[in-house]
């Protein structure tokens, strides 16, 4: 049967403390137990359903992971501040001083710089591949790998990972296969197609209003538990918790997440072919000209689209400079980092999302300084969007 994550959603019911109809928000950092024994329990963890401290776990929480578990089909979640507060404790859980990561090169900038500058400070070395040629992911592996680290649809270059290809691999080399899927959620369900691990910066589509940042690290209940212990878990002692306010607006705006991923996608595809009809270097996975179109295909929730975001190379970093600041100026959406905001977002990824990767690096993976990476927002009238997208373009030259 098919994998429906928005009726997993749907079907949560919760209760707030007073029949309210969202659960009551926890707000407290710590708790009290009736018996001295039933707290050393717990720091043994041997009490389920007790908390203790807020760093650890919290009702409001709890109640977002299991909801964000349900969406992606795994046993349980762990949110955290941000989407690196779920990464990085990710990857230095499974990683100990001498192992070695294999990675997709076209990653978040802020995860690249993880890997590449601070994780060998620890011994931890990361090779970074072609994610596309299953074959240099494979010759990649040495005995001392320990992950194989992905996003599902890559940032900025939309490149799409074969994660049933990848969980094949990892499974035949012992290997726990991370994968991001921030771009994509509800599109791709990567546990369904053999992730170990699945990663979410909450900050993006799944909270959709750019007014918090957040993570989640969806997995095993035995992952999550490692993560959370006490003496040795990465997210415990790291300490990039959530706060509960938050926990619970994150997972109000989930409950419509369904709704504006169809309409980010209707958007970003209707957009997309009217730029590649007129000539304009277009990189959408939704296009027929995509690498890897037939691959999203097969690995999609057909009713959530093939995502919000879109790629435009413009040729020069003056004239991508130059159309972001003049549609910034007709309202068509901001110049700013960061994605799935209702109104659209855009941004030159060489000079900021992605400018920790050196230069050499960025030209050899295809990131041309005129490329213009968008999130797509929820504009009811997109032909009327796309219109002065176009006078835009006109009259900076950029078509004729
Ligand atoms: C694909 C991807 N993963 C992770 C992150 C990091 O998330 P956060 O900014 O919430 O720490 C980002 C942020 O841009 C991202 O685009």
């Amino acid at each position: 049967m098919a994998f429906k994550p928005a009726n997993n959603i749907q079907d949560l019911q919760y209760f707030g403390e007073f029949g309210g109809v969202n659960p009551s928000i926890s707000d407290s950092s710590t708790y009290t137990f009736l018996s001295a024994k039933t707290m050393f329990d717990t720091f043994e963890g041997n009490a389920d359903g007790c908390y203790l401290y807020s760093r650890h776990s919290s009702p409001s929480n709890l109640y977002l992971g299991e909801a964000l578990a349900a969406m992606e089909g795994t046993e349980t979640a762990n949110v955290s501040a941000s989407g690196m507060g779920a990464i990085t404790p990710v990857l230095l859980q499974l990683c100990d001083s001498g192992d070695h990561i294999v990675s997709s090169r076209t990653i978040y900038g802020g995860t690249y710089a993880f890997l590449k500058n601070f994780t060998p400070r620890f011994n931890i070395a990361t090779s970074f591949v072609d994610i596309t040629k299953l074959d240099v992911v494979e010759a990649a592996i040495t005995e001392k790998t320990k992950v194989l680290y992905c996003e599902s649809v890559s940032n900025p270059l939309l490149e799409v990972a074969d994660i049933k290809g990848l969980a094949t691999l990892a499974k035949k080399n012992n290997l726990k296969l991370v994968v991001d899927n921030t771009f994509s959620p509800l599109s791709i369900s990567p546990a369904i197609l053999g992730a170990d691990v699945v990663i979410h910066s909450l900050t993006k589509f799944i909270n959709g209003s750019s007014d918090t940042v957040g993570g989640v690290v969806c997995g095993t209940q035995e992952f999550i538990n490692d993560l959370r212990n006490v003496n040795s878990g990465a997210s415990m002692l790291l300490g990039a918790t959530m706060d509960s306010l938050r926990a619970s607006s994150v997972l109000k705006n989930l409950r419509t997440l369904h709704i504006r991923m169809q309409q980010h996608s209707k958007n970003a595809l209707y957009l997309a072919e009217k730029f590649e009809q007129l000539g304009l270097k277009t990189v959408y996975p939704g296009l027929a000209s995509h690498p890897s179109h037939t691959l999203f295909k097969s690995m999609m929730n057909t009713a959530y689209g093939f995502g919000g975001m879109l790629t435009l190379d413009v040729g020069s970093a003056e004239k991508a400079n130059a159309l972001m600041e003049l549609m910034q100026n007709k309202n068509l959406g901001y110049l700013a980092v960061s994605l799935g905001f209702y109104k659209t977002l855009f941004s030159a990824p060489g000079s900021s999302t992605s400018s920790e990767i050196p230069e050499d690096e960025q030209k050899e993976m295809g990131l041309s300084e005129g490329l213009i990476r968008f999130s797509i927002g929820l504009d009811d009238d997109i032909e009327r969007s796309f219109q002065t997208m176009k006078l835009c373009m006109i009259s900076l030259d950029i078509l004729k």
